[in-house]
Formats: structure tokens, C-alpha cells, sequence
């Protein structure tokens, strides 16, 4: 039987990633697209892009839109890396009508989440609680129980030190502020001490960007939580956003 290839987009605050994923394989089929994020990243100005790789990658089916808010009822309701009029915005229906076809719309990490938990991820069959994290222009989470999700946890905007976690401990901050690797693992560390102290994962997967220099940092990272590198790595979110959308789950 032919396999089912369908567009998965991740929408972050610095780029749009993009590829073509064979659904039963859990794998993408065509190089991995990046295109910058327009600026302003008006709801607008993403769609746009996003149909323009669509008609690129020649897409048929219901596309995956990953993007880094929440995302209730189709609706985009927080926007702390994007531009603000992403507030309130149908996101999906309004792709749908850029494209003529159905879009499923849901939070990137959650997305990144769902494709580590599946099949090839890093969680695979993995019982009990794991929290995805990704580290990017943000810091997103997924929180998993035996497979399950449970959407739209904002793990990034957790208190250190009297701010959000993510304005100390991105990748983007450690590129800001040109941290090596022991300084950043010292700040990711004291963030993964205190969602563990709150949640008890069994697990904790790194992802996002960051993801693709594991071997350069995971051994400073400690836990009393097993952790694992994305097994998809930065890919996480385009192939998860493809599966949500072959399973048709808007949230
Ligand atoms: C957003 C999340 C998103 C994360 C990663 C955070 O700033 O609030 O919704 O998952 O960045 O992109």
C-alpha cells in the first residue's frame, strides 16, 4: 500500500521548517525546507510563507502547523515569540483557506512531543510521565503520560530567578549571551531540578535546535529523571505536525 506523505510545519520565532513526512514511517521525504520567519511575523505574513511551501513541496492531504503558542480550540492565544496580532488568530482555518485544504493546528512543542513518543522517537512505548522540552528561540514543552498528551503545558515561562525560565535558559540566550556549554547546562540543570521537583517525569527528552549539539553537552545535564536527545532532533516539530494531522487531532 502506498504510504501517506503529508506537509508538517514548524513555525518558530526565527524560522519555518518544513518537510514532506511519510506518515507510517515516521520519517521525512524530502530535505528538510528552512526559510526565515518574516518580520513582523504577522499571521498574515507566516501564512503566506507557509502556503508558499506548500505549493513548493507540492502537498495533497491535511497539512501539520506547528507554532510556538497555545493553541485552544484552533485559536492561538499567547504569542511570546511572534508578532502579537497572533493573538486570537485562527491559524489553521485561515491556512486552510490560503490552500484549500484542511490544516490542523496545534502547539510545536507538543507537536516535537508527539513525534518523540511515536514510533522511531526517543519515548517510544515509554510508560509513565515524559516531558519534552525544546530549547530554540523559547523553551516549549510536552507533557506525556504513558503516550498520552496533554497539551499546551508552558514549561518555558516557569519562574528561575524571578523571570521566565526561557529568558535564561533558550539556546537563543546561550547564544546572546555566549555562554559555553557548562554555564548553560548549570542554568538548564537548575530549570530541569525544579520541573522535577514539581512534576516527577520518568523522563526528560531535549529537543529543539540545541538538540543537534548533544554530544557536546547531554553529559553535563543531570537529572534524578532519565534523559534522552530528540531522537528526531530539531525535526521533532515538522514530523510531529504531520502526525497530528493524519490523526486529524485540532486542539
Ligand atoms: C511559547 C510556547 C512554545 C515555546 C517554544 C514559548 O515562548 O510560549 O508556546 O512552545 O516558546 O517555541
Amino acid at each position: 500500500m502506498a504510504h501517506t506523505m503529508l506537509l508538517g510545519l514548524d513555525v518558530g520565532g526565527s524560522s519555518i521548517k518544513a518537510a514532506l513526512v511519510d506518515v507510517e514511517r515516521g520519517a521525512a521525504v524530502t530535505p528538510l525546507q528552512s526559510v526565515r520567519t518574516p518580520t513582523p511575523s504577522t499571521p498574515e505574513a507566516v501564512l503566506q510563507a507557509c502556503a508558499r511551501i506548500d505549493r513548493e513541496l507540492g502537498a495533497q492531504g491535511t497539512v501539520g502547523l506547528a507554532f510556538p503558542s497555545v493553541v485552544q480550540g484552533g485559536i492561538a492565544r499567547t504569542a511570546a515569540n511572534v508578532d502579537k496580532s497572533w493573538i486570537g488568530c485562527a491559524g489553521g482555518a485561515r491556512l486552510s483557506q490560503l490552500i484549500g485544504r484542511p490544516v490542523i493546528f496545534l502547539n510545536d512543542a507538543d507537536a516535537a512531543g508527539l513525534a518523540e513518543v511515536s514510533a522511531g522517537g526517543a519515548a517510544a512505548g515509554v510508560k509513565g510521565v515524559v516531558i519534552m522540552l525544546t530549547f530554540g528561540t523559547g523553551i516549549g514543552s510536552g507533557l506525556f503520560l504513558d503516550g498520552e498528551l496533554v497539551p499546551n503545558t508552558e514549561f518555558g515561562h516557569m519562574e528561575l530567578h524571578g523571570r521566565d525560565a526561557e529568558l535564561s535558559a533558550s539556546a537563543r540566550i546561550r547564544t546572546e549571551e555566549r555562554l559555553d556549554w557548562p554555564s548553560w547546562c548549570a542554568r538548564v540543570n537548575e530549570y530541569l531540578a525544579r520541573l522535577h521537583a514539581l512534576f516527577w517525569p520518568d523522563l526528560f527528552i531535549i529537543g529543539g535546535s540545541i538538540s543537534e549539539d548533544f554530544e557536546q553537552f547531554g553529559h553535563l545535564l543531570k537529572s534524578p529523571a532519565e534523559i534522552r536527545r530528540a531522537a528526531h532532533g530539531a525535526l521533532a516539530g515538522v514530523i510531529g505536525a504531520a502526525f497530528a494531522a493524519a490523526r486529524q487531532r485540532q486542539r
